[in-house]
Parts: C-alpha cells; sequence; structure tokens
C-alpha cells in the first residue's frame, strides 16, 4: 500500500518492519492509535506515514503539541470559537478537528493534557461531534485520531491525572516504538539515508571504524540526535568520515571500555597497590583525552566531565602540561 511516497522511513530492524506490518493491518480501520516513545523515536514520522498511507491520506493531516499551552487557547486551537465567544473574537474560527475534517489529527503530548480538556476530547471523540467555544450549534467530525506520549499513560491512570475512560478511547491501537539503542542494526541505514539527504552530490562514506563507534553510542537523544549529527558533520567533510571526525563524547561512551584500553596495565599486573592503580588510570584517561583532542585541554576536559581548572591541576600533578 503506498498512496503518497515522498515520506520516507527506515525500518531494517526486525521490530519495526513487525510495527510497520502491524500498522498497514489497522491503517485502513479507523481505529485511533497511541504512539510511545521516548523523545525522538520517530513518533511524529510513523503518525504522518499511518495518515499518508490511510485512505484518508490525501486528506488533511493536523498537528498540535499539547504540551505547555494554557487552558483557554488550548481549547479555542482544538475547537475553535464562535464571533462573540469572547472579547477579541471579532470574527468566527475553526478549530483544529473541523480542519482535519475527512482527515487525521495527530494530538502529540497527549500526556500533558489539562483533565478539563481531556474531558471535552472525550465528549467529541465519543459524540462524533463538537461545539466550539461560545457556539450554539454541534458541528459534526469525522477524524482519525493519532496520539502520542513519551510516557506509559497506565501510570498517569493510576495516579489519576489522566482520564481512564480517554486512555481507553485513545489506546484502540497502542503502540511502542522503541529507543534507538535497542535497534542499533537501523544504525547504518539510517547514516546512510541521512548523508544522502544532507549532502546529496557528495557520496559521503564513514570508516568502519566511524560507523562501529555510531553504532555503539547509546543515543538518549534517538533519531533525532542521529539525524542532527550527520548533519553537521557532513557538512564539513568531502568524501571519508572517520572516527576523529565525531564529536569526542561520542568517542568516549562506553566508560569502562574506554578505561580498559587506557590502563591496560592497571588490570592485567595484579600486584599494583590501589594508590598506584588509581594514579595510573587517572594518568592514562588524561593522556588519552588530550591525544583524542589532539591537544586542545577544553575539549579534553569535557570529554572526562571536569572542569577545565581541575583538568589543568590534574596535568600538572602528571608532569602533563601541553600548548592550547
Ligand atoms: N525511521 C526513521 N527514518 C527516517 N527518519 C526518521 C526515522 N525516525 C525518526 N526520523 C527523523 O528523526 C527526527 C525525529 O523524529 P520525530 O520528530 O518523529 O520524533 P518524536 O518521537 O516525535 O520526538 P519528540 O517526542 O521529541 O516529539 C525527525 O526529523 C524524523 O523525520
Ligand atoms: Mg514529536
Amino acid at each position: 500500500m503506498n498512496r503518497q511516497n515522498s515520506l520516507t522511513l527506515i525500518s531494517k530492524n526486525e521490530t519495526m518492519r513487525d510495527i510497520l506490518s502491524r500498522i498497514d493491518k489497522i491503517v485502513d480501520s479507523d481505529s485511533s492509535v497511541l504512539l510511545i516513545g521516548e523523545t525522538g523515536v520517530g513518533k511524529e514520522i510513523f503518525a504522518e506515514y499511518i495518515h499518508r498511507t490511510s485512505n484518508r491520506g490525501l486528506n488533511s493531516f493536523v498537528k498540535i503539541g499539547l504540551s505547555a499551552m494554557p487552558v483557554d487557547l488550548l481549547e479555542s486551537e482544538l475547537f475553535g470559537y464562535d464571533k462573540g465567544a469572547f472579547t477579541s473574537a471579532s470574527t468566527e474560527k475553526k478549530g483544529l478537528f473541523e480542519i482535519a475534517n475527512n482527515g487525521s489529527i495527530f494530538l502529540d503530548d497527549i500526556d500533558d493534557v489539562p483533565l478539563q480538556i481531556q474531558t471535552k476530547l472525550l465528549r467529541v471523540l465519543e459524540s462524533r461531534e463538537l461545539m466550539r467555544v461560545g457556539g450554539t450549534s454541534p458541528i459534526p467530525i469525522n477524524v482519525r485520531l493519532i496520539t502520542a506520549s513519551k510516557v506509559d499513560l497506565k501510570e498517569l491512570v493510576n495516579r489519576g491525572i489522566f482520564r481512564p475512560d480517554l486512555f481507553y478511547r485513545i489506546n484502540v491501537v497502542p503502540i511502542y516504538i522503541p529507543p534507538l539503542r535497542e535497534r542499533r542494526d537501523d544504525i547504518p541505514a539510517l547514516v546512510e539515508y541521512f548523508l544522502k539527504h544532507y549532502q546529496p552530490g557528495k557520496d559521503l562514506k564513514m570508516t568502519p571504524e566511524a560507523l562501529k563507534c555510531l553504532i555503539n553510542y547509546s543515543w538518549p537523544g534517538n533519531v533525532r540526535e542521529l539525524k542532527n549529527l550527520i548533519q553537521r558533520i557532513a557538512l564539513f567533510s568531502e568524501d571519508e568520515i572517520k572516527f576523529s571526525d565525531l564529536p569526542v563524547e561520542l568517542q568516549n561512551d562506553k566508560p569502562i571500555e574506554f578505561l580498559l584500553k587506557a590502563c591496560n596495565k592497571c588490570f592485567s599486573e595484579g600486584d599494583m597497590a590501589f594508590d598506584q592503580i588509581v594514579n595510573c588510570l587517572e594518568h592514562n584517561l588524561l593522556k588519552e583525552a588530550l591525544s583524542k583532542s589532539k591537544g586542545n585541554q577544553t575539549q579534553a576536559a569535557k570529554s572526562l566531565s571536569l572542569s577545565l581548572s581541575t583538568f589543568r591541576d590534574k596535568l600538572k600533578k602528571y608532569s602533563l602540561i601541553t600548548q592550547e
């Protein structure tokens, strides 16, 4: 099924492929979909995919982030208002539900919706009609609802801050999108795709060592973090992206492996005193960080999460002073 295809959603990972095939099965059913996942995993791109591949795909797709919006504003954004509804309402205004009519509406950060709006949302979803703010007659609406949450809504229900009846209504098809660190096999394809996307004319490649580093990194910002990083590196690279072109915090993401590599001697020789091991490790870590940052002390200090002054004190202690 591919009614519109300018949207690219990379998925090599088996779990991601399963998600896509589950979506294909329900896409035309109009059932509400709840997308759950950490920031940057792709909830919005999935919402758009669901809309575009559905039989509503040629009608409007309307999205709104529900966090940090005052209740009154949120209410008139979602449901619109009639002329005279409040002092500044000199004309009528359609809300997003009306604009999305016959298409889909994507409510992002549904976990942040205040209880007052939850009640109104539930009423609209159940009756399939809405009342504008200050309006007198109900307006029928026909929209597919897609929502996204970064947290487990069931927990919010248990804590009494999310209406259970609304939860059941939006949770008809729950889809959990795993973080990137749990689907590392997607990383090479995403890297390739973003390199082409940002520098279509350059044919940029990554060395196996650099790619391995990206595969091993923990990606707290998920696909968005990877996308932004590739955009940045692609700008400055000509043909090949090497390990040393990657930011230091990525190179040092695995502290234990880094320590083991930095101080083989400490871990293999069993007869060193505690103080000797600590000093030897520290000395090697400082040396390694300096060599990775090519002598740039600010960068090296940052890679070890030390302040520059502490870092310099330690360099003095081990007679490792270098010019910046
Ligand atoms: N599988 C993928 N293939 C291609 N691009 C992707 C994929 N997943 C995410 N992206 C891209 O990564 C970026 C972040 O994705 P998206 O905005 O959908 O995340 P999100 O889960 O909605 O994040 P947030 O919770 O912060 O709103 C977007 O630019 C999106 O296009
Ligand atoms: Mg989003």
